[in-house]
This record gives structure tokens, sequence and C-alpha cells, in this order.
């Protein structure tokens, strides 16, 4: 075996972790619960989870990783030798390969409406939910997208951690924010910004429900890729001088803004064509906005051209970023465990993902009425499994363990990289016992809600 891969530089580990963290979680998913939960109070809710949970846990993450610099199973494995804490590790990988599976077929509309924006295709469209619907429901356009998007993916994963993904990090994150950065500026210069920027600025606190709160967490750990063991698998590639608690703290701010200035581009625009509705739902990215983008600029086709494409191509580029993550977990196992090449471990999970995509494409299209999981098709059902069961089980068990199972020495060591840190004795005993009990209870006491016991 060749010596293990490592991030080379704080910058290509900040970027790189805040590309798994910032994808269409933050420009798909953040504004659709927000406009369905109701703007600013939404937000106030999912700040105070990112900042109280996210930063925490995450960190929780990095230490298991970076303190065994090996996959996500094996590193549960040599922490709790003969313990069954591994199976953590099992279930996390389950999870980002039932994930990957689902977002592949949403990151490949992305690309459709990235191609069809460019080929000026899109500005064309006069019934844009008729045109979402008849791609998604197709037979192969949307296997064939997701397919080049996992294609993609697989091509960089193959590369590498440094020359792999660092330096498509560096190159594609940069982009992302500037991207992001002139979208909002054209998203304020239109007619409805005042009232954009008010939805998502002025809280109205009677919005704030026990759904609310749920969603924003679910929405935080989604949205920080938490608990499953990618962060985990990423730290394993961090030097021994990274400090894990800021560098956490780094990746939380950057994704925490990226979700806000989707908000920033997504309101202005909605509030700017009447009659179009923030609570679209799901629709909303695909349905909603290609029509606004047509009816704002009807008359400068040339400015919408550019703000749909950027847009889209936007969508792109945060979403290979996070796929490549979710990849990177099961690539780092099967060369690890199994002793095979990268490019035939990064083989094998392409080959999984790309099935599972398929499957989870037809679900909208030939399979819609085949739905064995609960009356779900596989799309609905991988995304529900995951993201209601494995991700907050996950949650609670990596807090146990590293709050709980680890000894406090090591934590410490950790957080302080080995004593050449100054952080206090006070913080580091505030992380344990926040570890303990105070966010296991909470996401106990979500995940028990979201069951609908108490309903
Ligand atoms: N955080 C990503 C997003 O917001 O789109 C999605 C994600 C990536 C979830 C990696 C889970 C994961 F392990």
């Amino acid at each position: 075996m060749t010596e293990r891969g490592s991030f080379a530089s704080k910058i290509g580990i900040i970027l790189a972790t805040a590309g798994s963290a910032v994808g269409l979680g933050n420009i798909w998913r953040f504004p659709v619960e927000t406009g369905t939960n109701g703007g600013a109070a939404f937000i106030i809710i999912y700040l105070a989870c990112v900042l109280i949970l996210g930063i925490p846990m995450m960190t929780a993450e990095f230490i298991i990783g970076r303190r065994t610099h090996t996959n996500i199973a094996t590193a549960y494995k040599q922490l709790a030798p003969g313990e069954p804490w591994f199976l953590t590790g099992y279930a996390g990988m389950l999870c980002v390969t039932l994930i990957l599976s689902y977002y592949s077929v949403v990151a490949g509309w992305t690309l459709k409406y990235a191609m069809s924006s460019a080929l000026t295709e899109m500005s064309a469209v006069s019934d844009t939910a008729a045109f979402f619907n008849d791609f998604a429901s197709s037979t192969w356009a949307p296997m064939c997208y997701s397919v080049v998007f996992l294609v993609i993916t697989h091509l960089i994963i193959e590369r590498g951690i440094e020359r792999g993904i660092e330096s498509f990090s560096k190159v594609l994150m940069p982009i992302l924010l500037v991207i992001m950065i002139v979208l909002v500026a054209g998203a304020l210069s239109m007619p409805g910004a005042k009232t954009g920027v008010e939805f998502l600025l002025k809280p109205d606190f009677g919005k704030i429900t026990g759904d609310v709160v749920l969603s924003a967490l679910g929405q935080a750990f989604f949205s920080l890729s938490l608990a499953i063991g990618c962060l985990s698998t990423y730290a394993s590639y961090f030097k021994n001088d990274v400090n894990l608690g800021q560098t956490a703290a780094s990746v939380v701010g950057l994704d925490t803004s990226v979700a806000i200035l989707s908000g920033f581009i997504i309101f202005p625009a909605v509030f700017s064509v009447a009659g179009a509705s923030p609570d679209a739902g799901p629709g909303l990215v695909f349905i909603t906005l290609p029509n606004i983008f047509n009816n704002v600029f009807s008359g400068m086709p040339a400015l919408g051209y550019v703000f749909s494409l950027l847009f889209y191509v936007l969508l792109v580029l945060a979403a290979l970023t996070s796929t490549i993550s979710m990849h990177e977990e099961v690539t780092a196992f099967v060369h690890e465990r199994y002793q095979v090449n990268r490019l035939r471990a990064a083989s094998v999970m392409t080959v999984i993902s790309i099935v599972l995509s398929v499957l989870c494409c037809l679900s909208f299209g030939p399979l819609k009425d085949f739905t064995p999981f609960f009356g779900m098709g596989f799309f609905d059902f991988f995304n529900y499994v995951t993201a209601k069961f494995i991700m907050p089980i996950s949650g609670i068990i990596l807090c146990l363990f590293v709050g709980w199972r680890l000894k406090r020495q090591v934590v410490v060591e950790e957080l302080t990289n080995r004593g050449s840190l100054h952080i206090p004795a006070w913080v580091c005993s505030l992380f344990i016992f926040f570890l303990r009990w105070m966010a296991p209870i909470a996401i106990g006491l979500i995940f028990v809600n979201e069951l609908g016991i108490w309903k």
C-alpha cells in the first residue's frame, strides 16, 4: 500500500470540508425550508442549532478521524477494540451511499438546468412546471445526467486527496463564492428585493412551533454533513497541527453564510413576480425560479441568460463538492480495508451509487407506482430513512462515543494538539459535558418527536 494521503494546506482543509457541507442543502433545501417554515423566525432557530449543536458535534467527528488517520469503520475499531461501536461506521457508510444515490438525481437536474440555460433553451420555456415534470419523469435523460454527475465525482476522487479533492475544492469553492456574490447583487436590484429581505430579516415569533424547530435541526444536520462519518473521513487526512475547534467554526461559518446568501438570492427574486410564493416547496428552484428569471428579465434577455446560467452552475458546483465527500467516505474504506488501489475502490462505490441512483431516477417515471417502502418509492424512502433515522441515531451515538467512551485525555489531546494550543481546561470540560448530556438529550427528544409519538 502506498502512504496515506493528506491535505497539504490549512486553506485546502477548510475549503474541502466546507465543500462537503455547502451543497444542495444550502442552495436548494435551505430556501425551501425557510420558505415553508415562515422565513426569519426559522432562520433564527436554524442559527441556534448550527452554533450550539453544529460546532461541537463537528469537532467531535474531527477528533475521531484525526486521532486515528483511517477510514470510519477502522477508526471506531481502533478507538474501541472489540466493542460494537464500529457498527456506527458501517451505518454511516450505508447512509452516505443512500444519500449519494438520491442526491445525484437532484444534482443531475441541476446539470440539466445549467446546460439548458447555457443553450438558451431555458429562457424559451413558457410553462416551467410542465418542463420540469416532463424532464424528471422521463426514463433516460435524468438517468444520464445523474450518471454523468457520478462519473465526474469518480474522476476527481480517483486522483486522490491532495491532487483530487483538495485541488478541486480550492478552485471550485472560490468560484462558487464569487458567483454567489454576483447573484446576490443582482437579486437585490430586483423590484421585489425589499419584501424579500424583510421576509428574511423580520422574524414573526408566532411562527415558531415544534415542527419549525425540528425542521431547523434536521436542516442543520444535513447541511453540515454531520454524524455519518463524512467529516471524520476528511479529518483523517488532517495534519496533526490543525486546530480542530477553529476549523469546525470556520466550516460552520462558511456553510451558514452560503445558506443565508442563497436566501438573499432567491427571496428577492420570488417577491419580484406577482403570484410567486416563497412556500412553493421543492419546486422552488426548478419550477418557480426559472419562471421568475424569464419574467423579471423579459425586457433584458441577456441579463436573464447570465443570471440563470450562473445560478445553475452554482448549484452544480455546490453539489459536486458534496458528492465528492460522500464518495470518499466509502472509497477510503474499501481502499484500506480490502487493500485495493484507489481506482478500484472508487469504482466499487461508483458502480453501487449508479445502480441505486438509477432506481431513484426511475421513481419519478416508470417506477412511479412502485412504492413498496411504507408507500414510498426509492427516492423518497432513501431521503426519509437517512434524514429521520440514520442521521439522528448516528448523531446521538457520536456524542455518546466521544463524550463517554473516549478517555478525557484523548479528547483534550486532540482539542489542544497535544498541549500545543492554549485551550483552557474549562472549555474542554464544557465540550465533554455538552457531548455527554445536552446534545444527546436534545437530539433524542427531537428524534422521538419526529417519529410522531407525541403527536
Ligand atoms: N451537506 C450537504 C449539503 O448541504 O448539500 C449534503 C451532505 C453531504 C450530507 C455529505 C451528508 C454528507 F455526508
